[in-house]
């Protein structure tokens, strides 16, 4: 069965780019107004864990890199670092050097003797009778533990070996990920909604030889029967090369098996009938360095293949935690819900590991935000008196399109909002901060990327008043700067947007990509270098593929990728990776995908497909495409309408003209196309588009 989370997903981004070099998501980005400025709340002010406003000299370029210590001194160490910053091979740099320290003993043990009786975890099944579990933080410390040890002596699993996990949203994945690192295990989490070739390319792209899943699980009032994808991963990362000798099922029902599809005899386990043998078992946490490896976050990029961030675990895990207590302002005694998908980076750094490591409660709900009705997550707010919400504009317009007044009928106090993922529209922001937040609560716009491990642009919600539609200036530590094409500076308050880039290196940068440096250095590093022979990072600015703009307050809006990424309710998806499943289709001959705009996703793609010659056009090649794309990517990817056309806009040296299809489809100015190698192929299309 497919799961259909890509109905209102709880978060994630939006963009078109044109493989084909022409039009980008920041071309056709809105052109927003100024807007104007909201304080933050004074409750929320006197309250707030970062109110000095000192802060942004203090993290002022003249004192980088020691200024990160303060970020590092919110984690212990096993052994302190000596070396801050090691930039001596430029770009890859390391951070906290000669230091050692465990994520799992940081997000648990550490906990244990102010806190064991505290609940670290919420998980909220998504069937409302079915009651929401509360696991303290003693308890999580038992359930690492002991899962730890069965990964380490009865799989045989040591420090630096992968393992793939394709998990749904359940309080399981956060205990698998902790056991990984206790050991020293990276993590490579698929988003449990792709497909079972997604989740083959990741299992043979990082080497694993263990798939950790789940029987089956609830979206949107049905059951999903998840283990399926395993055996048909297993199978296509067999054909690939890649042998998995051992597939861990955790049950989602305690004490029923819940897929139809059986164990493989010497391969499968159900972890929950073995796990009884290593009751009460501890396992020391590794000591790891702080530049090794602590997990991997795959990401869509304009090549096509999606490549792995590979992240640290001193500078990861110090940034995420800095940035857990600065920007979204948690403390130990608060209710955090963040609707993403640990699948994602977004629940990496803040579902599990930002807000663990400063003992705060964190939710895991494991279904759709709309089911049964539009008011669940405002009654699971209510419930669990929810403090801090975070999700993504995406989900904040559905929630608004299904129920505007829901809101106002539930009895929540939020003091603190996040949006992230996408850029946001005012008027969205509105409804959010007005209706959702009663006006009561500071909402932070965090603009960031999974290779950044955190925030980059956003307000200090104490310190700096809140602009709809604009992230912010760089987050404490953070100088972002825009380029043009040629490298100039473009200034603030011009009105002209550029790429936005980061001057400076930080702890939550990514270590490279896996298995690929080069890839690394050419897709972040290269476009703005000053000269690739030289040591010092002021060479080196980061470049992160988006558009923004900067205004003459210091604030950064982002209008989007610049790249051939298209940005599907927060979600990088390759443009050419979907056009490459269309293709997949016998009879198709050439495809071309465009960023439409919808109004609850923001993005979704839409293709063009010609078929080859001799090919009789039916109904059938629409569908045909859809399910490839759906089977090849996963729904989230899932094309809102498929166009059959005789031929696609070209330039004379037979370039498709992406630019021109995704003004047809989006109704916008088409431009000047005489000097194509078939205008009369424009005019047709858009007989046919917006007929
Ligand atoms: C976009 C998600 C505008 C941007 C954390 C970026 C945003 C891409 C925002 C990264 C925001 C993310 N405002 N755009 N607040 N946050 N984006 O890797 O285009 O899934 O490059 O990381 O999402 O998406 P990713």
């Amino acid at each position: 069965m497919p799961d259909e989370r890509d109905e209102v997903p709880g978060t994630g981004s939006s963009a078109v780019g044109d493989a084909g070099g022409g039009v980008s998501e920041t071309e056709i980005a809105v052109h927003w107004q100024e807007e104007e400025y909201y304080e933050p709340p004074a409750s929320f002010v006197a309250q707030a864990n970062l109110t000095d406003p000192q802060v942004y000299e203090r993290f002022s370029l003249e004192h980088f890199p020691d200024y990160y210590t303060e970020f590092a001194d919110l984690l212990d160490w096993s052994k302190r670092w000596d070396t801050v910053l090691d930039s001596s091979n430029p770009p890859f740099w390391r951070w906290f050097v000669g230091g050692e320290l465990n994520a799992s003993y940081n997000c648990i043990d550490r906990h244990l003797e102010q806190a064991k009786n505290k609940t670290a975890l919420y998980f909220v099944p998504e069937p409302e009778d079915e009651p929401i579990e509360a696991i303290t933080y003693q308890e999580l410390f038992v359930r690492v533990n002991e899962f730890a040890a069965y990964l380490r002596d009865g799989i045989g699993m040591q420090r630096g070996d992968r393992v793939t996990v394709h998990m749904p949203m359940v309080s399981q994945l956060a205990v698998t990920m902790l056991a990984c690192a206790r050991l020293g295990v990276i993590h490579s989490v698929v988003f449990g909604g792709f497909s079972a070739r997604a989740c083959a390319d990741r299992i043979v792209d990082s080497g694993s030889s263990v798939l950790i899943t789940m029987d089956g699980y609830w979206r949107d009032g049905k059951w999903i029967d998840h283990k399926e994808k395993a055996d048909q991963a297993v199978e296509m990362a067999r054909q690939d090369g890649r042998a998995i000798s051992s597939v861990l099922i955790w049950r989602r029902n305690r004490g029923s098996y819940g897929s139809s599809f059986g164990l493989v005899e010497g391969r499968d386990v159900v972890v929950d009938d073995v796990i009884g043998q290593y009751r009460g078992q501890r396992v020391e946490p590794e000591a790891m360095r702080s530049e090794d490896t602590l997990f991997l976050m795959y990401t869509s990029g304009s090549t096509g293949k999606p490549k792995a961030a590979q992240h640290s675990t001193g500078g990861y895990l110090s940034y995420v935690t800095a940035m857990s207590k600065l920007i979204l302002d948690i403390k130990p005694t608060d209710v955090y819900w963040c609707m993403a998908d640990i699948g994602w980076i977004t629940g990496h750094s803040f579902i599990v590991y930002g807000p663990l490591a400063l003992g705060a409660s964190s939710i895991i709900y494991e279904g759709s935000p709309t089911y049964p009705d539009p008011g669940r997550p405002w009654r699971l707010a209510e419930r669990l008196d929810v403090n801090i919400f975070h999700t993504s504009p995406t989900a904040i317009r559905a929630l608004r399109k299904v129920g505007a007044e829901e809101p106002t009928k539930y009895h929540y106090n939020f003091k603190l909002m996040v949006t992230v993922g996408e850029p946001i529209e005012p008027d969205v922001w509105r409804w959010y901060y007005n209706v959702v937040g009663r006006r009561n609560a500071a909402v932070v716009d965090t603009w960031w990327q999974t290779e950044n491990g955190g925030f980059l642009c956003s307000t200090v919600p104490a310190l700096k008043p809140m602009k709809p539609g604009s992230a912010g200036p760089g987050v404490p530590g953070i100088h972002p700067v825009i380029y043009d094409e040629d490298g100039n500076e473009v200034p603030a308050g011009t009105g002209k947007g550029g790429n936005i880039c980061i001057r400076n290196p930080w702890p939550g940068s990514m270590l490279g990509i896996w298995g690929d440096p080069d890839r690394y250095v050419a897709t972040y590093y290269a476009r703005y270098c000053k000269d690739p022979g030289s040591k010092a990072w002021r060479d080196w600015p980061y470049f992160a593929g988006d558009g923004a703009m900067l205004a003459k307050d210091g604030y950064f809006r982002i209008l989007g990728r610049i790249d051939d990424v298209i940005n599907v309710a927060g979600h990088r998806l390759g443009t050419k990776e979907i056009e490459a499943a269309a293709l997949k289709v016998a009879g198709v001959a050439e495809a071309a995908v465009v960023a439409a705009h919808d109004e609850v996703k923001g993005v979704v793609p839409e293709v063009f497909v010609t078929l080859l010659p001799g090919v009789v056009p039916s109904e059938e090649f629409g569908t045909q495409v859809v399910d490839s794309v759906v089977r090849e990517i996963g729904p989230i990817a899932r094309p809102r309408k498929v166009w059959l056309v005789p031929d696609l806009p070209k330039t004379r040296s037979g370039k498709i003209m992406r630019r021109v299809l995704a003004s047809i489809s989006n109704r916008g100015d088409i431009g000047d196309v005489t000097s194509l190698a078939n205008p009369e192929i424009v005019e047709q299309i858009q007989g046919m588009v917006q007929s």
